[in-house]
């Protein structure tokens, strides 16, 4: 018996929407300059419809896998968030002990309290993953990966689509100081493949690279060594006039030809979403803005429920789509289709909007 108020995933949506005031909503839901690859994440998973199969013994549904040699309930990562505190106050800690108790994995992005340390003492037993802007010289970031074994980190992510901080316009428009000005910010930008190839000869620890968006540079990260592909455009916070993930996904599926593990995100709200990904060759997909939605709502609890109803949504998918469990997925089961939204941010919930519109 679950006793969770919250049945939907709207309706956590418009709990979030109900606590965050203007500016924590904006930062959440908002994107680069004319947003334009926000809303194409969003027209990329849209224009995608399934080819159900029937008459299967559907009874039992496994959508658990395997990753990093960890038993995930789902396959989730809880992707890297700047500044949760601003939604919950126990900030990493939240999202960290969400994905321990749910039983997903989770990247700690390295500009978000109360840091690293202490968010693996908060979540132990998770398959924990962090996530690095470099804020200094190669001994600086050598040092943040040395801090992350320590601390028992899966996987260490160096996070590249950001060598410029971008023009967010909600933020601009009210005149409201975000990150964009942070100090050290121009070790980003000398950022090379170099440091990549060094710290793969420095450090035995998973390397992460967030942020690739071409097949050419999926190719040069396994050239040099990189452990797992992590397929971004930022949520549409970076570039603008990026293409939608899902339509890039096909090119480094392609590219990495089975050789590494590909994650992706940005658009992922529902559980028909992530089922996309993975029927078109993904491994692991990553949460971002509904993440934020359930801290937001109602902290931990919040993230919990979120992750229980898109659990739910996939099992019935699956099911639906005559599926067992997510080795049997493949492309066959998707078909290009003319999309049905209009690409906002959480365009996946149009009852939202009959409640009350104003939430867009
Ligand atoms: C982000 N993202 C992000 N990425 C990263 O590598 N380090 C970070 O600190 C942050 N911070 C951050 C804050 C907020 C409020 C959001 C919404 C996003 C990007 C994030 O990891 C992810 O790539 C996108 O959010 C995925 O898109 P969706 O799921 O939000 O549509």
């Amino acid at each position: 018996m679950n006793a969770s108020p919250y049945l939907t995933l709207h309706e956590l949506v418009k709990k979030a929407r109900q606590k965050l005031n203007h500016d924590s909503w904006d930062y959440i839901v908002g994107g680069a300059e004319s947003e334009t690859t926000v809303r194409r994440n969003r027209l990329a998973l849209d224009s995608i419809a399934f080819r159900p199969r029937v008459l299967r013994d559907v009874s039992q549904i496994d959508a658990t896998t395997n990753f990093l040699g960890q038993r995930l309930r789902l396959p989730i990562v809880l992707a890297p968030i700047g500044g949760l505190e601003l939604f919950a106050p126990e900030g990493g800690n939240a999202a960290a002990g969400a994905a321990q108790a749910f039983g997903v994995s989770h990247m700690l992005s390295s500009v978000c309290e109360p840091g690293l340390e202490a968010v693996a003492q908060a979540a132990p037993a998770a398959l924990r993953l962090f996530q690095l802007y470099a804020r200094g010289d190669a001994d600086w970031v050598d040092a943040m990966a040395e801090r992350a074994i320590a601390a028992g980190y899966g996987a260490f992510c160096l996070t590249v689509d950001t060598a410029y901080y971008s023009r967010r316009e909600r933020d601009l428009a009210k005149r409201h100081a975000r990150s964009g000005n942070m100090p050290q910010r121009e070790f980003q930008a000398r950022l090379t493949w170099s440091d990549v190839a060094r710290l793969k000869a420095r450090f035995a620890i998973p390397l992460v690279l967030k942020g690739i968006a071409t097949a050419e540079d999926a190719t040069l990260a396994l050239e040099h060594g990189v452990d797992i592909i992590y397929l971004s455009n930022h949520g549409g916070r970076q570039l603008d006039h990026g293409r939608g993930t899902m339509d890039i996904l096909p090119e480094i599926v392609a590219a990495v030809g089975g050789r590494a593990p590909i994650i992706i995100d940005g658009g992922f709200n529902r559980g028909t979403d992530i089922v996309k990904a993975l029927a078109a060759g993904a491994s692991l997909v990553g949460l971002g803005r509904m993440q934020c939605i359930g801290l937001a709502a109602d902290g931990q609890a919040g993230l919990v429920r979120l992750l229980e109803i898109l659990e739910q949504e996939i099992h019935i998918c699956l099911g639906l789509l005559g599926v067992n469990s997510l080795a049997g997925l493949d492309a066959s089961y998707l078909h290009p289709a003319p999309p049905v939204g209009s690409g906002e941010t959480l365009g996946a919930f149009p009852l939202l909007t009959l409640e009350e519109k104003s939430f867009y």
